[in-house]
């Protein structure tokens, strides 16, 4: 997820297109840069680093640029590590095109390699770069507006650009198809951004672009069409949020706008890793050999707090799918034990920053002693993945509440997606009942959504039980993580006392907890193990305890033990982690925001733990 910002009009850009990426920062901030045409000399300039905007910030107050249009980009990495030469805006070989980009480009190699045996020169690794080449290719004789049409049809995947050029300096061009970009309607100027905070305090009418729609903006006119070049008529819109609800998307808070975008996430994560409909499970970055993991005897994962939770749900997923033993440990533990391990262990590290101190030194010691180290993390050319020998990059975009809400289910995904590719490399698995696994796994996106439409009535619940002065979380099998991390989310945000349970670990101990003044979340989907969890919520209602129930839709049962019920859609034990992790996720957050918390910025916490 980037920021794009575009301005053409009167006024000096640099200044709007450099507020307009602080607005944008939130979207991400690797790198960024800008491209102006400069004033009276009809050329493009570029200033672009890494690091966030007010490294660039810095630059420009040495290195100013002059001129009224341009095009700026604050990055979230997807492909090509945050430098110099991968920040945008990127040029075509003449210098004579700019572009940014939001979005992954899924065809980008092979457009690459054909720009390449024409001639082109790349100067990134980034996928975007393709784009700015496929225009210089069709530009000969052409327009820019026309350029950008023949190039966006050759692309496979989600965009949204912005492009300008030295040979049409009245013209600023943006296209969208899966990524957001809208136009900002001024008085004799006009501008493009990815989200209106960028952009309202220069204007508040706004023109949101749908999928296929292309923008062509004159200091004085705007026109959007399709991508077949068909003129579409939009009246723009007036905006009355404030800034800081427009950087939330309209939400209240980070962490719930973040809750929300969980469907979107899996859904495009998975049609960026399955090509096709029975197609094989592709990991551009994995770069650990086939042969290599066909021979591992063990795995051992390593991480923290919730990437620690995804990796217990890790276990059993790669267990039952796969047949290798999985270890699963709190890296501040697995850097200072004796370690068992060599080159027959595979360790996976799970970050979501990349930069957790306690992960970094256990993928060090892990190395150390032979073993190839797998990281799954969030964050592209972060510590971790650097010292790692294979990455899986979550691609949930930048998360800003500290809770970890979206990163742990596309932590989750990687780790099913992991399992069922390592299945296919060793064989443990026929394909057939990958793709039928693979195919459930396409469905659980809409299953999300189906439980966020519902989230009214989870929030009430919420509010109802948050009086409580502690809470316990009781799972069983593949949900026992999802009972650690329904309690973190509550605890960390919340301040409430709670901790997750192996529900049948509760006669031998917490059960002495069970009172009227105790609330008790019980994760009891359908499953082999649905009949203990009716056993464990009749000896906590035989002790007053009050019990919020997570259940499978259309259970008839669960309403004789549990008034208070949160139901997710059916589908196989297997996946209803990424079901049972939203309803946990948003209970913690109504239960704070009721407590008057602070749920996106939670007292002493860091939303990347960096050091011991
Ligand atoms: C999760 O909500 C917490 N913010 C925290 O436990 C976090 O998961 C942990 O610090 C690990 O961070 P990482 O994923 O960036 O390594």
């Amino acid at each position: 997820m980037c920021g794009i910002v575009g301005y053409i009009g009167p006024k000096d850009a640099q200044r709007l297109l450099l507020n307009g990426l602080k607005r944008l920062e939130y979207r991400g901030y690797d790198s960024s840069g800008i491209c102006t045409l400069l004033a009276n000399k009809y050329s493009l300039s570029i200033r672009k680093l890494p690091g966030k905007v007010k490294a660039l910030e810095n630059l420009l107050k040495k290195k100013p640029l002059s001129g009224s249009l341009g095009i700026s980009h604050t990055r979230w990495a997807t492909h090509g590590t945050p430098n110099q030469a991968n920040a945008h805006p990127h040029m075509d070989c003449r210098g004579e095109i700019a572009v940014v980009h939001n979005g992954i480009i899924e065809n980008y190699a092979q457009l690459k390699n054909r720009l390449i045996k024409e001639g082109h020169k790349f100067r990134s690794q980034t996928d975007t770069e393709v784009i700015v080449h496929l225009i210089e290719k069709f530009y000969k004789n052409s327009f820019l507006e026309e350029a950008v049409r023949k190039a966006i049809g050759e692309l496979k995947g989600a965009f949204a650009i912005a492009a300008i050029s030295s040979r049409e300096p009245d013209k600023l061009i943006g296209a969208r198809l899966g990524s957001p970009l809208i136009v900002g309607v001024g008085e004799g100027e006009n501008f493009l951004a990815s989200d209106a905070p960028a952009i309202m305090d220069s204007t508040r009418d706004i023109i949101f672009l749908n999928e296929n729609e292309i923008a062509v903006l004159t200091k004085e006119e705007v026109r959007i069409t399709d991508f077949s070049g068909k003129r579409i008529n939009k009246t723009p819109v007036r905006i009355n949020w404030d800034v800081a609800q427009a950087q939330k998307g309209g939400f209240p808070h980070f962490m719930l706008k973040e809750i929300n975008e969980q469907p979107g996430i899996l859904e495009k994560f998975l049609n960026t890793r399955l090509k096709r409909e029975n197609g094989p499970v592709v990991f551009e970055e994995q770069c650990i050999p086939e042969e290599q993991l066909k021979n591992i005897k063990g795995i051992e994962i390593v991480a923290c707090g919730t990437a620690y939770h995804a990796g217990l749900v890790g276990k059993y997923i790669i267990e039952s799918i796969c047949g290798i033993p999985v270890c699963v440990d709190v890296s501040s533990e697995f850097r200072y034990r004796k370690l068992l391990i060599d080159k027959q262990t595979l360790v996976i590290a799970i970050s979501q920053s990349g930069e957790t101190a306690d992960t970094l030194a256990g993928a060090k010691e892990a190395r150390a002693h032979g073993a190839s180290v797998l990281a799954i993390c969030n964050v592209l050319g972060s510590t971790l993945t650097r010292e790692s020998d294979g990455v899986i990059y979550t691609h949930a975009g930048p998360e800003i509440g500290v809770a970890s809400t979206k990163a742990y289910t596309a932590q989750l995904t990687s780790l099913y997606l992991f399992a069922f590719y390592l299945a296919g490399v060793r064989g443990t698995l026929a394909q057939d009942k990958i793709n039928k696994y693979l195919q459930e796994l396409r469905g659980i996106p809409q299953m999300q959504e189906e439980i966020l439409k519902n989230q009214a009535a989870i929030g009430a619940l919420s509010r109802r039980h948050s009086h409580f002065g502690s809470f316990l979380y009781l799972g069983r099998n593949i949900n026992y993580p999802s009972a650690l991390e329904g309690a973190l989310k509550l605890k960390e945000i919340s301040y409430i006392p709670a901790e997750g349970y192996a529900a049948g670990e509760m006669k031998h101990g917490p059960i002495a907890l069970i009172d009227e003044y105790r609330a008790v979340v019980c994760i009891a989907c359908e499953s082999k193990v649905y009949e203990k969890m009716i056993s464990n919520m009749q000896e906590i209602r035989a002790r007053n305890g009050k019990i919020i129930a997570i259940a499978t839709s259309g259970d008839t049962k669960i309403k004789d033990q549990v008034r208070e019920v949160v139901f997710v859609p059916r589908c196989s034990e297997l996946f209803s982690p990424l079901l049972v992790a939203l309803p946990l996720q948003l209970l913690a957050y109504h239960i704070a925001v009721k407590r008057g918390c602070d749920v996106d910025q939670p007292r002493n916490l860091a939303k990347s733990v960096t050091v011991e």
